[in-house]
Parts: C-alpha cells; structure tokens; sequence
C-alpha cells in the first residue's frame, strides 16, 4: 500500500498505487436545493448510453429520495454500517472546519475503506465493501417521496414539521452519477487492472476488451457505479459522456436538467485552486459545495451544495463535517456566490473561468471564449395601462 494525500479527510491515508494527478479533473457541483426529482437527467443518460438488451437494470445517473431511498436499495446505509463494524465507535472527525488548506474540513480519524479492509482481512482484498444482490438494483426510484416522519417513522408527517432552520418532516432528492474519484476503489479493486483513469481529464473508465467480469469493481464501489451486465460478461459504468467532454461539451445529464442544478466544470487540489474557476470557488473558495461521503476514502468529484432544510446531523454524516458552514453561507450568499450559482445550466459549453459585474455572471471555455452571459436579476417590465387586456 502507497501512502497519498486525501485533503477531503485531512490527512494521508492508504491506498494501493501512487499518487498521479490528471492534467485536469473532470467535475460537477450538484446543488440539492434545487432538484425536484423530475429524473430528466436519469432518462437523458439511459436513452443515449443504456438503452441496450442487458442494460435494463442500469442507471448510470439516477435520482434517489433520502433518507430511505437508493439504488442499489441501502447501499449507504450498507457500507457506513460495514466500516462502523470494522472499527466500531471510531468512525469520528477531529478538529474543526477552517481555511488550512491541508485540512478544510477537519480530520477524519476513522478508517476508510481502504484501511478498513485491512483490519478485517489483512493482506486479503484490497477495499472494504460487498456485492448488492440482483434484488437491490431492481427498484431504482424505490421510496420516492417519503418523508422521515413523526420520530423517525416513515411517511408518518409532524403536524409542525414546517418551520425553517430544519424540518421536522423532511426528505430531499440526492441526484448521483460515478464521482470519478481521485482514488477510485473500482480501479484499486480490479484484479485484472481493467480500468483507469484518464490522465487528460481524471475520467475513470472501464476498458472493455481487458475486464472478464469478475465484480471486485463492483464490491468495493462505496457509491455502487459500476454494473455488471450479463449479456456481454463485463461492467460497465457512467463514461462522464467522454466524446462530450472531449469535444468541451457538457455530459448528457447536464444538459437535460431542468432544474439547472448541475454545473460541469475542472476541480483542482487546493493547493492548486483558482478563484475564478467557478468549480474551485465553490469548493475551495466559498466551500459551499462539499463531497459525497468524503470518509470513504475515494476522494469524489462530484460535489453537493447541501438542501438547508435537512437535520444536520444527517448531513454532516453524508457531507462531512462542513455542512453548517456551507449552508450559512448559501443562506446569505455573497454577490459573487449568487453569480457563479446562475452559471449552472446557463450554455452547453464547459466554463473553464467566469467573471461577476454589478449587473451579469460571465462565463469563459478554456480558449477563453464567451460561452454564456447571465443576468443576475431579471429585469421586471411592467406592462403599460394603453396594452392592459383585462379591467
Ligand atoms: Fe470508481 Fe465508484 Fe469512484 Fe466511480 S464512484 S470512480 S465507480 S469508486
Ligand atoms: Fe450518464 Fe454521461 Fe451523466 Fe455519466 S456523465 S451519468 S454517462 S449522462
Ligand atoms: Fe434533479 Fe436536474 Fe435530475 Fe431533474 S434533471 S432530477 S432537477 S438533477
Ligand atoms: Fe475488473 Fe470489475 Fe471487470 S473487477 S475484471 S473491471 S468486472
């Protein structure tokens, strides 16, 4: 096992090659506030990637209703439940959210699935995790809807559940695509050193020709993205809608968000992160978008603005420890925040910088052409007395 750096937990942790940045890494902000589970992002990648005999239960992108929804059904729930075996009462973070770069969200002191898997099984297989039966991925939207009620009972509503910080009864929709991780446990599982991470973009890829099937890809998966499929006897996971990306074209899920809660866009490491890219200012600058489950271990790159009306204790155990302060500073966001939040869903293009005027968000391609200019107040036209056409 190598040593690397993983700033999402603070510290060095263990992991099965060395470390290797891409050029550049391919990411989302995802802001939860704003999804309402309409699934055109879902239906957008299966009619273009899996829509194939032997796909059929595939969901490279799909939508899920928390706290109870998933799919594969449980799969956090699952895999929290096995690191909290492996190493139980530890699973703890320390020190608290600041601005050291090293460690903005404190340090995780548990083990991830990486170190955990060592404590089990030493010197057996590489990553904690299991195999979802065939059963968990057959009910993707299972749930939808349904709300934790009155104490924690399902779809039972609190008659005051209403008032705002947090809900009493609440639920919130948790879009997912693979998080082309910085660690991928798919690549450290993989016996057959069948898949990769592209080196120009961080993609994470299955490479069809060398894979045989074996499903360690999928075991140690936390998120569960890679899917098996039986009519070819490989798996096969999201692509990040390569040939899009390539060609600086947002993916397939992005573009057909109705919501425009998804911004597509490169994540650096803080070290490296730069204000005017919108993805570092809202990871590493504003920090109000923060990573999916960060103590797995798999340093994710898809990152969630957290919903404000949620318990935080759900939250910071889904998000880390830096959910209050992302949510305060959603809350009252700055003129800059509010700019780069307009952005999301505004062009088909990737923005590699923007700019905020007093007036409009900008935003630039990597050549630093235009690609999208937004208002960030609507004008309000009121309709002259001579064309009213009611009295
Ligand atoms: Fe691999 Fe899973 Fe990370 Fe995707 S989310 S790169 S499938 S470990
Ligand atoms: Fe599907 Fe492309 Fe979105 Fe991946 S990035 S979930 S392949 S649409
Ligand atoms: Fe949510 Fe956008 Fe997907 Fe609709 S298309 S479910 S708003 S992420
Ligand atoms: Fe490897 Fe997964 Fe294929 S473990 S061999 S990529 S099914």
């Amino acid at each position: 096992m190598a040593k690397v750096h993983n700033w999402q937990i603070g510290r060095e942790m263990n992991y099965p090659y060395t470390q290797a940045f891409p050029r550049r890494q391919f990411a989302f902000v995802f802001n939860i506030n704003r999804c309402i589970a309409c699934q055109s992002c879902t239906m957008a990648c299966k009619s273009t990637w899996t829509f194939s005999k032997g796909q059929e239960h595939m969901w490279w992108a799909n939508v899920e209703t928390k706290p109870y929804g998933g799919y594969p059904q449980f799969w956090d729930a699952k895999i929290l439940n096995l690191l909290e075996n492996a190493n139980p009462g530890n699973q703890q973070w320390s020190g608290k959210p600041s601005t050291d770069k090293k460690k903005p969200y404190g340090q995780f002191d548990g083990k991830t699935i990486f170190e955990a898997q060592n404590m089990l099984t030493p010197d057996s297989a590489r990553v904690l995790g299991y195999l979802p039966t065939d059963e968990e991925w057959n009910l993707p939207n299972i749930y939808e809807d349904n709300p934790v009620g009155k104490k924690g009972v399902r779809n039972e509503l609190d008659k005051e559940g209403t008032e705002l910080p947090v809900h009493k009864t609440w639920f919130f929709y948790l879009a997912r695509i693979c998080n082309h991780c910085s660690y991928p446990a798919c690549l450290a599982a993989c016996p057959r050193k069948a898949i990769y991470k592209r080196p120009e973009d961080g993609i994470v890829l299955i490479d069809q020709n060398r894979c045989r099937g074996y499903q360690e890809c999928m075991k140690a998966c936390p998120y569960k993205k890679p899917m098996y499929r039986a009519t070819t006897g490989v798996s096969e996971k999201c692509i990040a809608c390569y040939p899009r990306v390539e060609e600086n074209t947002v993916t397939r899920c992005i573009a057909a968000c109705v919501g425009k809660i998804r911004l597509q866009g490169w994540v650096s490491p803080p070290e490296k992160a730069r204000r005017d890219n919108p993805i570092d200012f809202l990871v590493h600058f504003e920090k109000v978008a923060l990573p999916l489950y960060p103590q797995f271990g798999t340093e994710p790159n898809v990152y969630y603005i957290p919903p404000r009306w949620v318990p935080r204790a759900y939250l910071k155990q889904m998000f880390g420890p830096g959910v209050e302060r992302a949510i305060a500073r959603y809350k009252k966001p700055s003129r800059a925040l509010l700019g780069v939040l307009m952005l999301a869903g505004s062009c088909r293009e990737i923005i590699s910088r923007y700019e905020v005027t007093a007036q409009e968000a900008i935003g630039y391609d990597a050549d630093g052409k235009e690609v999208t200019r937004v208002p960030l107040e609507e004008e309000v036209i009121v309709r002259p007395e001579k064309h009213l056409n009611t009295t």
